[in-house]
């Protein structure tokens, strides 16, 4: 059994794009290869799941990173903390990705799940997040995403409500990182990312005239563009590296 299943479904705990919640997290989280007791940034923390299963699953203190406090509170990544018994690893905090609150190398690892879409075309928080990484230390990305950068005709009613334009192919985010330092260790998309965008939509009951919207967008595009994808990075400067590092041509 995987150990995202031990933890009881919270439909308000993950959010976005990616309905496969704490499964895709921990495949990527196991693909990174955490070091026991490291200390991780969960960029974009929003309810603090995420934060709770690094800490208990892989052993590591977390800093609970969160930019949109009126959304998500620190009380309750802190409350969702204590009732998993991790408050003593997991720090919740305010921070935006343009200007991290923290020295240069602090963090062994960064994870960021369902919200760096929000950040890839940011120049500058491309390089905060690279500069927080210790040598070696590596970045994992699991974000809704496209199959190219252009936003077809059928998914363009959707932007009058919602930030689809921020979903990018993962060679794009890939390149953004390349661009701020980062050695590629992987970027591709999920085989069933699409499946679950369509699972989800299908399943839904738009209240409003934007979820009506994107659900349609979502049975309309079929695969075609719609996607969720990872991309892992890795900060230059350790010799021990054992991740492969693929050349960034993109
Ligand atoms: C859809 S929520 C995802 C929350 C959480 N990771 C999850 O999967 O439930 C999007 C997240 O993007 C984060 N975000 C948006 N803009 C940001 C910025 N400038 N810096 C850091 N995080 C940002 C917000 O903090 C928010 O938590």
């Amino acid at each position: 059994m995987a150990r995202a299943d031990r933890y009881s479904p919270d439909p308000e705990a993950l959010w976005g794009g990616c309905p496969e919640g704490l499964r895709w997290a921990e495949d990527l989280l196991d693909r990174m290869g955490l070091p026991p007791g490291g200390l991780v940034l969960d960029l974009g923390a929003g309810p603090g799941l995420t934060a709770v299963f690094i800490a208990k699953e892989y052993a590591c203190r977390v800093v609970a990173a969160e930019a949109w406090p009126q959304h998500f509170p620190l009380e309750a990544i802190l409350a969702r903390a204590r009732e998993h018994g991790v408050d003593d690893r997991v720090l919740p905090v305010v921070a935006e990705a343009q200007r991290l609150p923290f020295a240069e190398g602090s963090f062994d690892a960064v994870f960021s799940y369902c919200a760096f879409h929000y950040l890839a075309g940011d120049a500058t928080a491309c390089r905060e997040v690279a500069r927080v990484l210790k040598p070696g230390g590596v970045l994992g990305i699991c974000s809704p995403a496209a199959r190219v950068a252009e936003v077809p005709a059928h998914i363009l009613p959707v932007l009058a409500h919602d930030r689809w334009d921020l979903f990018k192919p993962p060679e794009w985010t890939a390149a953004r990182l390349a661009g701020a330092g980062l050695a590629i260790v992987l970027a591709e998309h999920l085989e069933d990312g699409y499946s679950n965008w369509r699972r989800r939509k299908a399943g839904e009951e738009p209240s409003d005239e934007a979820g009506r919207v994107a659900r349609q967008a979502v049975l309309e595009d079929g695969g075609h563009w719609l996607s969720v994808a990872r991309v892992i990075a890795r900060q230059r400067g350790d010799e021990r590296n054992p991740l492969p590092v693929v050349e960034c041509s993109w």
